[in-house]
């Protein structure tokens, strides 16, 4: 379904009828970013335009805490929006979120509702979509962190719901709990159409990033690339192509075994 938007840009957004969110949310402290690293997020968006038509549902998570799938995640849904791409962000670290706190969330409904309550059973898609002030960027936080998510998870309602955002949504990014943590993850990949690893320069081993890359493929799920993160240092700039030192780098999964390969078996 193709529409145009007020500044008249084609939007694009999935194939059956728009979900009209019940209520919005408005994200604050969103961080200002350098030119580089803008210039950075936007090639990664094209990137994952060009991926081709069946890849909607997209997980982003990474091998340990604070490497940035949230910043990653929340970029490329906010930048697919404003590109004209209609986007849905879901918030599936369901263990420990805190993109709820961290981008100081406000919200006109009474009583919020969101992942964990959907999976409940307690209520229905429109009570946990939110619109933002971005048209076409709608998101489905995480308010109520609980113990054991694995369980929700495998049930039928996950998987409905990602299918059922695909009809309304281009893109569903899926932010998620660190691989090594919750096997969530792994759970959440078997139903996305891909996987972006992030991977912060510097901090993971590429023998844990190996570790990784192999827990992914082994539950199925397609990798679509990997993310360095936060690379800039000296320490970081041997990961690179080129002289180019942005906020991060991209690799498609074929640089990484191709170019790359030889070097990370070495070290
Ligand atoms: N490329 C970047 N440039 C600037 N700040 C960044 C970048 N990547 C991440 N950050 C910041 O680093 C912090 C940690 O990032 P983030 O919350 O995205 O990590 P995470 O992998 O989602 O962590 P968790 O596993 O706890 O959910 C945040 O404050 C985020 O804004
Ligand atoms: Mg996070």
């Amino acid at each position: 379904m193709e529409y145009r938007n007020q500044e008249g840009f084609e939007r694009k957004s999935g194939s059956g009828e728009n979900i009209i969110p019940k209520h919005s949310l408005e994200i604050e402290g969103i961080q200002e970013l350098s030119y580089a690293l803008e210039e950075a997020i936007n090639r990664l968006r094209i990137n994952v335009s060009f991926m081709g038509k069946k890849v909607r549902k997209i997980m982003v998570t990474s091998t340990f805490p604070n490497e940035g799938k949230s910043f990653i995640a929340q970029q490329l849904w906010r930048r697919m929006a404003e590109a004209g791409i209609d986007s849905v962000l879901v918030d599936a670290d369901l263990r420990n979120s805190t993109l709820a706190d961290r981008c100081r969330m406000k919200t006109d409904s009474k009583q919020p509702m969101g992942l964990s309550h959907y999976l409940a059973n307690d209520c229905e898609l429109e009570d946990v979509i939110y619109a933002t002030k971005t048209e076409g960027a709608h998101i489905i936080p995480n308010l109520n962190n609980v113990v054991n998510p694995s369980i929700l998870f495998e049930g039928d309602r996950m998987k409905s719901l990602l299918d059922e955002l695909t009809k309304t949504h281009r893109y569903v990014f899926v932010d998620t709990p660190p691989l090594e943590l919750a096997s969530d993850g792994q759970l959440l990949g078997t139903l996305c159409d891909g996987v972006i690893l992030v991977v912060r320069a510097d901090s993971t081993s590429k023998r844990l990033v190996q570790k990784s890359i192999h827990q992914i493929e082994r539950s199925g799920c397609q990798l679509l690339g990997i993310v360095l993160n936060r690379a800039g240092s000296k320490k970081s700039s041997r990961y690179y192509y080129g002289k180019e030192k942005y906020g991060y780098g991209y690799y498609r999964k074929s640089d990484y075994y191709g170019k790359h390969a030889a070097e990370n078996a070495k070290s």
